[in-house]
């Protein structure tokens, strides 16, 4: 038994892997699909159908997902009964605004792309009521990543911007079997609904170890650098305490997580762009500082921190922006998983005492 199951195969999937260090999606590495400049709503059609899309069928694909962009009636008005601006964390809201989601769909309507429609308005949603401003209505004429921007921000994105959170988001969408995506086959595996699937899977983000690093990193970088703290005796400090530095180590890479490596790169260029040089520097230090130290390499949480916070996006909303993007590649694996009609259910190794005989065994204790 390993702890964790770590290095066990848990189950076969056509839709993405990290072979050798490489993480590829259907078959492509990323770096491959990076060069070839591609739309995060072809890589999204590449992770349903394993292949890339011809042209027309992108052109449909968009226009669905245009044309699927609004909310159940009565959405906005319940979520915004429920929230109470800086008390929820935005995680919390979306977990329950994606189960919500799934109450009011009606069943036929629950299709992936209808669903992923929906994210970047439920995810705009829930960052303007929580700033006390009113949602936004999705705008047609723009890509899934800028009317996600758009829905949030209420900026149209230049061109840069949506460059950079494009590649950024198609960095995030998928990563073969990580715990959110687990946690959405599992629970697909008994055949329950994409809904309680995706709301599942919305807690496992959430999680400090897993998608909800980026909120740390985003706080340690804003002590270090609203304090003008040494970087490096602040991560000393944090590592003799037995903390964890967030946005390090990965339980697959342990030489390099390749997100990460075009992350930096991204970053580097956003903090020139908006004269925020100082976050790419201090977290560059940070890096060093670890790799020197304790050999652990930064993961795709670090570098997207700095890109996120140079962008505008208050740190308290990052993990929601992986969720946005993270969600396609959950709709692709709940689609994959119900097609191998098969139930996950492991088992586990007993570790207590027993208070009855068992197979006739004597009773140890
Ligand atoms: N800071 C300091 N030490 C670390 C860190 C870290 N971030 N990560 C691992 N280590 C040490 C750990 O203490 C352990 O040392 P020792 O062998 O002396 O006890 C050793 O490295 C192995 O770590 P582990 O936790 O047993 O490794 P794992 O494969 O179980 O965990 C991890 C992977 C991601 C949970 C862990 O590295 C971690 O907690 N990192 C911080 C949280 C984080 O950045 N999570 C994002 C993960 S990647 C993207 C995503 O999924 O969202």
């Amino acid at each position: 038994m390993t702890k964790g199951l770590a290095g066990i195969v848990a189950g076969e999937t056509k839709i993405s892997a990290t072979t050798g260090g490489r993480l590829t999606f259907a078959g492509y590495t990323i770096e491959q699909l990076n060069a070839m400049d591609l739309s995060f709503e072809a890589i999204v059609y590449l992770l349903w159908h394993l292949r890339l899309p011809s042209e027309s069928d992108l052109n449909r694909f968009c226009q669905i997902l245009s044309e699927q962009m609004f909310l159940p009636e009565h959405y906005v008005r319940i979520l915004t009964e429920m929230i109470r601006p800086g008390e929820q964390h935005p995680m919390s809201l979306l977990r329950s605004g994606m189960s919500l989601l799934g109450t009011l769909m009606n069943d036929q309507a629950q299709h992936p792309i209808a669903i992923m429609a929906k994210v970047p308005l439920v995810i705009g949603t829930i960052i303007r009521l929580q700033n006390g401003l009113e949602p936004l209505q999705a705008k047609p004429e723009l890509s899934y990543p800028a009317n996600l921007y758009y829905l949030s921000t209420g900026k149209v994105p230049d061109a840069e911007t949506e460059e950079v959170f494009t590649q950024t988001l198609i960095l995030h969408v998928d990563h073969e079997f990580n715990a959110s995506t687990f946690t959405a086959r599992v629970i697909a595996s008994t055949n329950s609904d994409y809904f309680s699937s995706l709301t599942g899977a919305i807690g496992a983000l959430k999680g400090p170890l897993h998608g909800g690093a980026n909120e740390r990193v985003y706080q340690m970088l804003q002590t270090i650098v609203e304090n003008q703290l040494d970087p490096e005796k602040f991560v000393a400090n944090e590592l003799s305490e037995g903390r964890k530095v967030m946005g390090f180590g990965h339980r697959v890479y342990k030489d390099g997580d390749p997100r990460e490596k075009i992350l930096k790169k991204y970053a580097k260029s956003l903090a020139i762009k908006t004269h925020q040089e100082v976050w790419f520097d201090t977290a560059e230090t940070v890096e060093k500082y670890m790799w020197a130290e304790k050999h652990i390499i930064p993961n795709v949480d670090f570098y997207s921190a700095t890109i996120y916070h140079c962008m505008g996006f208050a740190g308290r909303d990052f993990t929601l922006l992986f969720a946005a993007s993270r969600s396609a590649g959950w709709l692709a694996h709940i689609a994959e998983q119900y097609s191998q009609h098969t139930l996950i259910r492991p088992n586990s190794k007993y570790v207590g005492p027993y208070h009855a005989d068992i197979a006739g065994d004597v009773v140890n204790s």
